[in-house]
């Protein structure tokens, strides 16, 4: 049943290519437009949204994160990410123009099910995301949208993360093409573009091994830190929560400007630091800035992991190691930045002697709040 993987996390991460792509199908139709029919909220609703909220726990927090640089850059319309397990405790603003987006894998996560249920008490429309068909939180929800990533098995959530990206990217144009707001040649690029996402991610599976390689070589440290800016702080913190779980080891993601305010304390010889480059392309006040956060950790001992677009040549010099990913559009980079992380983390928690599948502590569906 692990189709001749050795774990299931292997398994569902080479089927990432493939979840992404059942993801997508239907959604966009031939003119290149999107045709969301499942998600039944009338569209004259949609139209009058003034604000979006969006709850989730875990690695579906981190997709919400990224999400939320998406639905703002695209539709316009203020939008807020909120751990579920703290919405419902500081009173918040919500009503019939409020649109909350619950995203769960399972369904059935308890803090993000009371957290719909707050807000719909409030009277504001809900829109799942969700992986298990007939589950709580869709069941429960004005409207779904169901990824298409087949069964996740094991507790480490990979394959239902990208396509909760998908869908969240799907929700953020969708909206954008309902509501009119800068709908134009940017978005129909971003559909054509996620269109071909799919190959993207099969190209970065292609190209593992370098990185199993180094996280073999990791598996006696104690600390390993993940800066991004942009969604590629969601990224790093993507990266930190795989790894803290299924390595046991001390991670944590930063957002790259916090270094000075705190977090550069830690750095010292030889410690490994996973940073997230955006594409240098377009941005570039970003990128610029990230390539000056990997000087600085790196004059102070850090040893560089650096995932770089391909044909980013400026990194190459502060780049102890070098993890290349396909170019994308900035918005959709988690798409294939996220990939390298998971293959580090699954490694390193075999090279460390953990059981991948189901790590100590945890539970697949976290079922109490
Ligand atoms: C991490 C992981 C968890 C879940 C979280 C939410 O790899 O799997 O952090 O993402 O428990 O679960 P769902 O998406 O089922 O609500």
């Amino acid at each position: 049943e692990k189709g001749g993987y050795d774990y299931f996390m292997l398994k569902e991460i080479a089927e990432q290519p493939k979840a992404v792509a059942d993801t997508l199908l239907g959604r966009i139709d031939g003119s290149g437009s999107l045709t969301l029919d499942e998600v039944r909220i009338p569209q004259g609703v949609l139209r009058e949204i003034d604000k979006v909220v969006i709850v989730a726990c875990g690695t579906a927090f981190h997709a919400g994160m990224i999400a939320k640089y998406a639905i703002e850059h695209w539709t316009r319309i203020p939008c807020e990410v909120e751990l579920a397990s703290e919405f419902r405790y500081r009173d918040p603003i919500l009503d019939a123009q409020t649109l909350v987006i619950a995203i769960s894998q399972s369904g059935e996560t308890m803090d993000t099910l009371m957290a719909l249920r707050h807000a719909r008490e409030q009277g504001a429309k809900v829109l799942a995301i969700c992986n298990t068909n007939g589950s709580t939180i869709p069941r429960e929800s004005d409207a779904v949208l169901y990824t298409h990533a087949g069964p996740e098995v094991a507790v480490a959530s990979t394959k239902a993360f990208l396509t909760q990206l998908v869908a969240c990217y799907l929700v953020a144009l969708y909206l954008g093409q309902v509501r009119g707001t800068k709908w134009g040649d940017e978005i129909r690029a971003v559909i054509r573009d996620l269109s071909s996402i799919a190959g993207a991610v099969e190209q970065v599976l292609g190209t593992m091994e370098p990185v199993r390689e180094l996280a073999r070589s990791l598996a006696s440290k104690n600390t390993v830190l993940f800066l991004g800016r942009h969604v590629g702080y969601p990224v790093a913190l993507e990266g930190a929560l795989k790894l803290k779980e299924l390595a046991y080891m001390h991670a944590e993601g930063f957002a790259a400007g916090e270094l000075k305010h705190g977090p550069i304390a830690l750095i010292e010889e030889d410690l490994p630091v996973v940073v997230v480059v955006p594409s240098p392309r377009g941005r570039s006040v970003l990128y610029d800035k990230i390539v000056s956060n990997i000087q600085e950790i790196r004059a102070r001992g850090a040893r560089t992991i650096v995932i770089a677009e391909e044909g980013d040549e400026a990194v190459v010099p502060y780049a102890d190691h070098l993890i290349r990913i396909p170019v994308t559009p900035t918005l959709l980079q988690p798409l294939v930045a996220t990939v390298p992380l998971q293959v580090f983390a699954c490694e390193l928690a075999t090279a460390r002697g953990n059981e991948v599948d189901q790590p100590r502590n945890l539970a697949k569906s976290v079922t109490v709040e």
